[in-house]
């Protein structure tokens, strides 16, 4: 990576969100970079085993709380630090039991950690958005001035979290980066129902039964590969260029509902199992095709392209779910 021009090697970095998905995988991506990084998580929804992984690391801390506190403790990891990677969310399924926490998380969240950073003079803010703040894109390919509409309390929740980090690049020059990611998958990815798509078809088609693709199924996602936003994460908190942007983080690779449900069934060698319809789901998004040229251009990311072959290593790194020779 010669473009960078800020070592992260030695600095004090947070990944909130870090016994997450993504946010285990940047904990690893930083740790590689010789980041000494502190992983903040209320485990929520977060996993041992994604802490467990790193306990041997003499540069790695994790912190059990939540990015809600405003306390000593909170204090104490701001200090002295060099970059926050926030990563922790409510997410967009438990949001529909309970709106008033992703507000709380998505938005106030953001807010409290914009306040510490400022506080304690932080470097740098990267701060993990969604392509949920578009709602349903109607200009493709969908770039990141395309009007926010968005269609659910996450994306409403996630989009007030943007506002308040683009407004501390404003009224304070806080070097801020906002990442739009889109249907991220990979290895340790939860197979549950509060994962997308890829975590509910293995976790249906692991207990044996079919995956259901709601509607007609022809809708489709870009789906981008968690360790290349690793690398999206490490350019946006080291070259200049980023300082203030929002980026779509997407692979753009288009993907069909049915072609990766025929594709899973095909990898877990279920023959008993067949794909299956079912209603319409009201308020689903029929169309991605998302703009990331400005991604690539001013951060020179490539995004991993084998789709298939990088799902397959992925499930088959998740384990149980596959029947490999
Ligand atoms: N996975 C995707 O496809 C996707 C797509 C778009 C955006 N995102 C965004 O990426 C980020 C990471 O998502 P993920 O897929 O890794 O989800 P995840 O649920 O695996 O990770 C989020 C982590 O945040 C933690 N958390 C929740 N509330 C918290 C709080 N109040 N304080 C501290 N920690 C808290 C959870 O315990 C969890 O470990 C989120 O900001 C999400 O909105 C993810």
């Amino acid at each position: 990576m010669s473009e960078l021009t800020h070592n992260l090697a030695g600095r004090r970095v947070l990944v909130t969100g870090g016994a997450g998905f993504i946010g285990s995988h940047l904990c690893e991506g930083l740790l590689k970079q010789g980041a000494h990084v502190i992983a903040l998580d209320d485990m929520s929804a977060g996993r041992e085993a994604n802490v467990r992984i790193f306990e041997d690391s003499p540069h790695y801390r994790f912190v059990r709380g939540s990015v809600c506190d405003d306390d000593s403790k909170m204090h104490e990891i701001f200090e002295g630090l060099d970059t926050v990677f926030h990563n922790a969310a409510s997410k967009k399924n438990i949001c529909l039991h309970d709106p008033k926490r992703d507000l709380a998380v998505n938005a106030e969240g953001t807010l409290n950690l914009l306040l510490l950073a400022k506080k304690h003079g932080t470097r740098k803010f990267v701060h993990a958005s969604t392509g949920s703040v578009f709602g349903e894109p109607s200009v493709f390919p969908t770039d990141e001035t395309h009007p926010m509409r968005p269609r659910s309390y996450y994306g409403v929740s996630k989009l007030a979290g943007e506002r308040y980090v683009d407004t501390f690049h404003q009224l304070y020059d806080m070097d801020t980066t906002i990442l739009r990611y889109f249907h991220v998958y990979g290895p340790r990815q939860e197979s549950n129902e509060f994962g997308g798509v890829v975590s509910i078809f293995m976790r249906r088609i692991a207990e044996g039964k079919s995956p259901i693709v709601f509607g007609h199924g022809e809708q489709v996602r870009s789906f981008t590969y968690v360790k290349d936003l690793v690398d999206v994460n490490l350019r946006s908190a080291t070259m200049p260029v980023a300082c203030g942007q929002v980026y779509n983080a997407a692979s753009g690779i288009r993907i069909s509902i049915n072609d990766l449900a025929s594709k899973m069934l095909e990898f877990s060698r279920r023959i008993d199992l067949s794909v299956e319809h079912g209603p319409e789901l009201v308020g689903d998004i029929m169309n991605f095709d998302i703009d990331n040229s400005k991604v690539r251009r001013e951060l020179a990311v490539t995004f991993q392209q084998d789709f298939w072959g990088t799902l397959r290593v992925s499930l088959e790194d998740i384990g149980g779910f596959l029947s490999i020779d």
